[in-house]
């Protein structure tokens, strides 16, 4: 019997080879509706991947042709010193799929992740939530099919504000609690914040000691991440709470977008240390900055967010602030090696 299907090329992806890294664009629009009604990629965000990758962490981006056209795209994302390799991005043409690609790019991954070492490589995938809207169950048949198993720990609840359906500001931002006062900065953390923000994230959830600071490090982190987020022309709003009598930042909030689609933002980090918790100052944070983000953003209609399921607290604020749950973010993880 004669194979006529043509070949399978893999090729690295570099934003400087325009041609490729067009199709590529193209292949993801063309995709953009495997999860109905969330941001189209932005150009500029994603060409700005390939140069910027996150802090601490190396980036391979693959691309398979068929007759020299990209039919599906990897993204293997190894982070420094990790025992893992994390598929960032598995994606085929919506038109080729259930030919063996989807197969062939995880096989690519899996090779990726032994010549690096990497002992474990993982996954996400998008399913519904009961009562929620329909997903795609292509993505967790795919994964079940190449022997993942479901992460340990609990999922993501990924969670929409549509402004048009509901406005959280129509009673205005709550009033600050005595010996409070906020801060607003914008893309580029101010130099006094930068140690304290990045302390505030690590804190996020301990329930023990403080860390440990460790200003170099944590400054360079901070500072690592704004680098990529400049270098993929995404812009960021952040509103911060000081404690007026010891003059410590005891929390903060962070809403971003990217270059493109200037109706879709992403409501990011909120933490407020565990000693000023209990006065709603994570609404009220998230609120004031939404109502900035608004005068600087007027198009903004639709903000998401997502939090680990077991996130109570900040599941509740997003809840009343309007934010609806859409899906759930599950981690998988398969197994590596030769025998695999
Ligand atoms: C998931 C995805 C990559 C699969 O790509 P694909 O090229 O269609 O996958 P393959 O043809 O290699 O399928 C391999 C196996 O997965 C399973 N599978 C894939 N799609 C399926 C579907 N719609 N229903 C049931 N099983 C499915 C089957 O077991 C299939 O083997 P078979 O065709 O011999 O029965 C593709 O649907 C996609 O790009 N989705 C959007 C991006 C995404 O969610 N990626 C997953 C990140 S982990």
């Amino acid at each position: 019997m004669t194979d006529s299907t043509p070949e399978l090329r893999f090729i690295p992806l570099s934003a400087d080879d325009d041609d490729t890294a067009g199709q590529w664009l193209q292949l993801m629009a063309e995709a953009a509706d495997d999860v109905p009604g969330s941001a189209p990629p932005c150009p500029v965000d994603m060409i700005g991947s390939l140069r910027f990758a996150p802090p601490a962490t190396a980036l391979e981006d693959w691309v398979a042709l068929r007759e020299g056209q990209v039919v599906g795209a990897l993204r293997t994302a190894l982070p420094n010193g990790a025992p893992v390799a994390r598929v960032d991005q598995l994606l085929v043409h919506p038109k080729l799929r259930r030919r063996g690609i989807g197969r062939a790019l995880f096989g690519k991954a899996r090779e990726l992740a032994a010549g690096h070492g990497r002992t474990v490589l993982a996954g996400m995938t998008v399913e519904p939530l009961e009562g929620g809207p329909a997903r795609d169950p292509a993505p967790s048949a795919f994964v079940a099919s190449l022997g993942g198993v479901a992460a340990d720990g609990p999922s993501g609840l990924h969670q929409w504000l549509d402004l048009r359906r509901h406005n959280p500001l129509a009673d205005g931002v709550p009033a600050l609690p005595e010996g409070y006062g906020l801060v607003r900065w914008g893309t580029v953390t101010p130099d006094a914040y930068a140690v304290p923000v990045s302390l505030l994230e690590q804190s996020l959830g301990a329930a023990g000691a403080e860390p440990e600071p460790d200003q170099e490090v944590e400054t360079s982190y901070a500072r690592a991440f704004e680098t990529m987020r400049v270098g993929r022309g995404r812009r960021a709003y952040h509103t911060g709470v000081v404690h007026r009598a010891s003059g410590t930042l005891a929390g903060y909030t962070s809403i971003s977008k990217t270059t493109g689609n200037p109706e879709y933002a992403l409501q990011g980090m909120t933490v407020v240390h565990r000693a000023h918790r209990g006065h709603r100052l994570g609404l009220l944070l998230k609120l004031s900055n939404l109502e900035n983000v608004l005068r600087q953003e007027p198009a903004v209609r639709l903000l998401e967010t997502a939090n680990a399921e077991d996130n109570h607290s900040m599941i509740a604020v997003n809840s009343a602030m309007g934010f609806v749950p859409q899906d759930r973010w599950v981690s998988w993880t398969f197994p590596t090696g030769p025998s695999a």
